[in-house]
């Protein structure tokens, strides 16, 4: 049936949500089906993450966070670690200059410190290569962790608090919001997570208040533009009260 064809492939035509999060899971299980090594999967991993950033730009999304390293996945054998920096270090190296091209822009939020320094480095340099350009806004979540960055935000309160340049009673939601790690950034309208897993694992929880979650059972490294646009659908279907009684426009 051509309307069905047309359902399947077509972008969606409205209400493309400006703000997706994406918790890129399932790198290991998609290599361990195969026989191949979790590293094999990861690898396979930034293809995908490839895929998706090309095509959200297409689809008119505005902003797209990748949780990329969280501060939690420390915890993973030291080879795992190991792999995982090499890839960051190889995408930074091999896809910054495309990503420029493409109008890109690079943000990243998470702890800087207690990183190795080259990586430090790179994630500087691919954030000031970028700020200028005007296009995607390409949000990498990386050694990430979201009570991490609200204590971090408390912190910086606190600090304005003992230097009299605020009161504990003028507290309020926006005093916390500006001292998270990218306060200009909109809350994401939509987060999907891949694996079939079905939690946030301390991903943007404050920023995740009101946003739709959406979870897939695509392994990520399978994951491309039909499966985002799914997800996107799905995400069309639901109506966002906002605690009021009737749908609103999430941005
Ligand atoms: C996601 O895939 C990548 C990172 C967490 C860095 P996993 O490595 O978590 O893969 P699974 O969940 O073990 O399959
Ligand atoms: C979340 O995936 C972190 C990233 C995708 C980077 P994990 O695989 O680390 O999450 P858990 O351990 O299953 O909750
Ligand atoms: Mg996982």
């Amino acid at each position: 049936m051509p309307e069905a064809e047309i359902q399947q492939t077509a972008p969606p035509a409205f209400d493309v949500p400006r703000h997706v999060a994406i918790i890129m899971d399932g790198n290991g299980r998609w290599a361990a089906a195969r026989g191949l090594p979790r590293a094999e999967g990861h690898r396979r991993g930034v293809e995908a993450l490839r895929r998706t950033i090309r095509a959200a730009g297409e689809i008119g999304i505005k902003i797209v966070t990748i949780f990329s390293f969280s501060a939690e996945n420390w915890s993973r054998p030291a080879s795992e670690i190991g792999e995982l920096m090499g890839l960051l270090r190889r995408f930074v190296r091999n896809d910054l200059a495309e990503l420029h091209k493409s109008n890109v822009r690079v943000r990243i939020i998470g702890e800087r410190m207690g990183l190795d320094p080259d990586i430090g480095r790179l994630l500087i340099e691919a954030e000031e290569l970028t700020k200028n350009n005007d296009g995607l806004i390409l949000v990498v979540a990386f050694n990430y962790g979201a009570r991490q960055e609200i204590v971090r935000a408390v912190q910086r309160v606190s600090e304005e608090i003992a230097n009299g340049r605020m009161t504990a009673a003028g507290i309020d939601m926006d005093s916390i919001t500006r001292f998270l790690d990218a306060p200009d950034i909109p809350d994401p309208d939509l987060i999907i997570r891949t694996s079939g897993e079905q939690r946030l694992s301390n991903f943007l929880l404050w920023q995740s208040a009101y946003s739709e979650l959406v979870f897939v059972p695509t392994y990520w490294p399978d994951f491309d533009r039909a499966t985002l646009e799914s997800a996107i659908r799905e995400y069309q279907q639901r109506e966002r009260r906002f605690g009021g009684l009737v749908a609103q426009t999430g941005s």
